[in-house]
């Protein structure tokens, strides 16, 4: 057993996007971009693409039913935190870093891992923090690259 303190549950930040003139046709000038760090309190779908893992629990019903009617990889069956947040500042759901095929992260993106702690050890396999924030660095490359 892991102790206490590798463990990490809420940690999110909000930042204010700021975008060249080319860009703020499309985006308000203080366009609010949503960025989650964090383990299963937060995990919306990460641990569904993790490499060499076996599928979670969170693949199966009855998670997601009361909201989305089917598995999100969310440990709930409805909405987590960051979807209300999400709500609340008028953005779309977060969707999580590792799903296939997103990379517009204009509203942010969720990195957190069910079972990540702050230490790698932790939980081997999982997202733990470093790796999240190497993650962040990539989606800030990324958006630098597409605001230009
Ligand atoms: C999973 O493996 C693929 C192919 O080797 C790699 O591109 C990807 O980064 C890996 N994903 C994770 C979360 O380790
Ligand atoms: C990325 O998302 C933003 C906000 O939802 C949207 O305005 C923009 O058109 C998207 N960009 C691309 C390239 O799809």
């Amino acid at each position: 057993m892991a102790s206490l303190s590798s463990f990490f549950g809420l940690l999110v930040i909000f930042a204010t996007l700021h975008f060249p003139t080319t860009c703020r046709a499309k985006l308000p000038e203080n366009h609010v971009a949503f960025f989650i760090f964090g383990d299963s309190l937060l995990d919306a779908g990460n641990n569904n693409y993790l490499n060499g893992t076996s599928p979670s629990a969170t693949t199966s019903w009855p998670y997601g039913e009361t909201f989305f009617h089917h598995p999100t990889g969310r440990v709930c069956d409805g909405r987590i935190v960051p979807d209300f947040i999400a709500e609340y500042a008028k953005l779309p759901l977060i969707p999580p870093y590792l799903q296939p095929g997103f990379n517009n992260y204009t509203d942010g993106v969720n990195f957190a891992s069910a079972g990540a702690g702050i230490l790698p050890e932790t939980r081997p396999g999982t997202l733990h923090l470093k790796l999240q924030l190497s993650y962040f660095e990539e989606a800030e490359k990324g958006l630098k690259a597409a605001a230009r």
